[in-house]
């Protein structure tokens, strides 16, 4: 199917037009003329309530984003993906990241070959490892078992494990202790391994490429760390560290005996990768068992948003939803506000996931987009916000459309904490949508002079995804649901979401400036002025 740009499909112009209608209407109203809005802005499945009746939306509105959807391919393109087609054109990739949850006897063809059974090898091999390290069998050099697991990697290597291990720590094995280090500031792998014991200590380096300077770096310092405190005994790294990655010349070179190495593909992206190997330290906490049901709420997202008509598909009309705001509202940001202390990295991690995805200038032919494309996504969890931020949300000049996350149980039921925590994901809802007029605040008794810093002109825009409870299944449902929307958002706006070319320049230009920090002698600098300046200043009092 040949698609039209995208200000030329017929849809654009048509939500063009129905914006100058929406722009003026009040949530107030279309709540007020519609007893059944709430009922017909929701939608049940995959264990998701989710209720989007609280944005600014008719039917009108959800028929042409629908519409827009069609228009734009959105069909054909989830097949293609489904399909492994290389749909990651800059990169020539196909985008399999479904494969890596898909059932042992599924089907899923990579230039003709079926990638599910190597998927269900690798699972089963860290299955075997964690079992061993978990249960105690697998020994550390000096002969005691291992309770310390420090995984190494960064952006993708590192946000999704660092999420899922923060998320699902009620599930975790409390015996052992799990840390991530990311950052080349050497503070995060000190901090990390200060009180640790190197003879209880499991390194994982995880990196796609095995070339990253942050996580080399780190992973060099871990090596020194190690053979520091086992006596410099060499044959202590096959004990002490494990790789993940798709590069084993790479692990090899490192040191690391490739039989210890846990492998992906490069259909993989970093960000779509934390159900792959890259979930080795969330296995490894968790247990094998709760790691594939994680993958089953993956799965079953996938099939859900493969499967399901547009108008029922929640990963389409979330997406559809942002894409309303982003590029008719002119809204630059979405707020993600989980009203649960476990999903702390939650927002962290869908940064990547969406501002890596869809960060885009040019589209997938490479011609410059003349609309806005990923809006920036952020967030902290709930209550936290409220007493921050979200008076900008509710009063400020700009408008940020939210996603309220909550669960129905809480995995730690304390006197009344939950009924509070619930109450306000509603209130701010309510409040957000509602606000408070004028009149109202006048007839509290509120002097003339005051009444205008305390309006709420409400009309604040929000999903609401409320869950039964926060389970490895849960979470992996929720992780597909925003890669789902990512893709969704993508397609429409015709841009690559699955490369990332923009994190390049600053990487090669950190290259160049290392060797100008350590040399002996004065460098010749050939920067702007100001780089030069910094470089000297910096030279001088390191
Ligand atoms: O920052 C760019 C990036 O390539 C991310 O996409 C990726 O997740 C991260 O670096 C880490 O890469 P690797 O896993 O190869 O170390």
């Amino acid at each position: 199917m040949s698609v039209l740009h995208l200000r030329q499909r017929p849809a654009w112009g048509l939500l063009a037009a129905h914006y100058q209608k929406m722009k003026g209407l009040h949530l107030k109203q279309l709540f007020g003329e519609d007893a059944k809005r709430a009922e017909r802005f929701t939608v049940d499945a995959v264990g998701i309530f989710f209720d989007y009746s609280k944005n600014r939306i008719t039917d009108e509105t959800m028929k042409l984003l629908l519409q827009l959807a069609q228009e734009s391919g959105l069909r054909e393109q989830i097949d293609a993906m489904f399909r492994g087609d290389k749909i990651n054109v800059s990169e020539e990739r196909s985008v399999l990241h479904v494969a890596l949850r898909a059932p042992r006897d599924a089907t899923i063809l990579h230039d003709g070959h079926n990638v599910v059974p190597d998927v269900h090898a690798v699972l089963d091999k860290m299955a075997d490892f964690a079992n061993r390290v978990r249960s105690g069998a697998w020994k550390g050099h000096t002969g005691k078992r291992i309770r310390n697991v420090v995984n190494i990697g960064i952006g993708g290597s590192d946000l999704g494990p660092v999420m899922a291990y923060e998320a699902l720590r009620h599930y975790s094995e409390r015996s052992m202790s799990f840390r991530f280090v990311s950052n080349v500031d050497g503070t995060d792998f000190a901090e990390a391994v200060h009180d640790l014991d190197p003879e209880e200590t499991l390194f994982i380096i995880s990196s796609k490429t095995f070339t990253t300077l942050e996580t080399m770096t780190n992973a060099h310092s871990a090596r020194d760390w190690l053979l520091a405190g086992l006596k410099g005994e060499q044959s202590a790294i096959a004990k002490h560290f494990v790789a993940v990655s798709t590069n084993a010349s790479e692990v090899a070179k490192f040191g690391i005996d490739t039989a210890n190495m846990f492998g992906f593909w490069d259909w993989v992206g970093g960000r779509y990768s934390m159900d792959s190997a890259i979930g080795l330290s969330t296995m490894l906490a968790i247990g094998p068992d709760n790691f594939r049901a994680m993958l089953g709420g993956f799965h079953e997202m996938d099939e859900h948003f493969r499967t399901t008509p547009f108008e029922r598909n929640l990963p389409v009309l979330m997406g559809l939803l942002a894409l309303w705001y982003n590029d008719f509202f002119g809204a630059q940001t979405v707020a993600v506000l989980p009203y649960e202390q476990y999903l702390k990295r939650f927002p962290a991690y869908l940064q990547q996931l969406t501002m890596e995805s869809n960060g885009k200038h040019v589209t997938t032919a490479g011609v410059p987009v003349d609309y806005d494309t990923g809006p920036i996504y952020w967030g902290e969890p709930g209550t936290n916000g409220q007493h921050s931020f979200y008076q900008l949300i509710h009063q400020g000049t700009r408008l940020i459309p939210c996603d309220f996350i909550a669960f129905i149980q809480t995995l730690n039921p304390v006197g009344r904490h939950h009924d509070m925590l619930i109450a306000n994901v509603f209130a701010q809802t309510e409040a957000l949508a509602f606000g408070k007029t004028a009149e109202e605040v006048k007839a509290e008794g509120t002097p003339d002079w005051l009444v205008p810093h305390r309006v709420f002109e409400g009309n604040r825009p929000s999903n609401t995804l409320l869950l039964d409870r926060l389970t490895p299944a849960t979470l992996g449902r929720l992780v597909a649901l925003y890669e789902h929307s990512v893709f969704t958002q993508g397609v429409i706006w015709q841009i690559d979401s699955f490369d990332q070319w923009g994190v390049e320049l600053g990487k090669v230009l950190a290259q160049r400036i290392i060797p100008q920090l350590e040399s002996g002698t004065e460098p010749k600098l050939e920067h702007d002025s100001s780089t030069n300046a910094l470089i000297r200043r910096y030279r001088k009092g390191r």
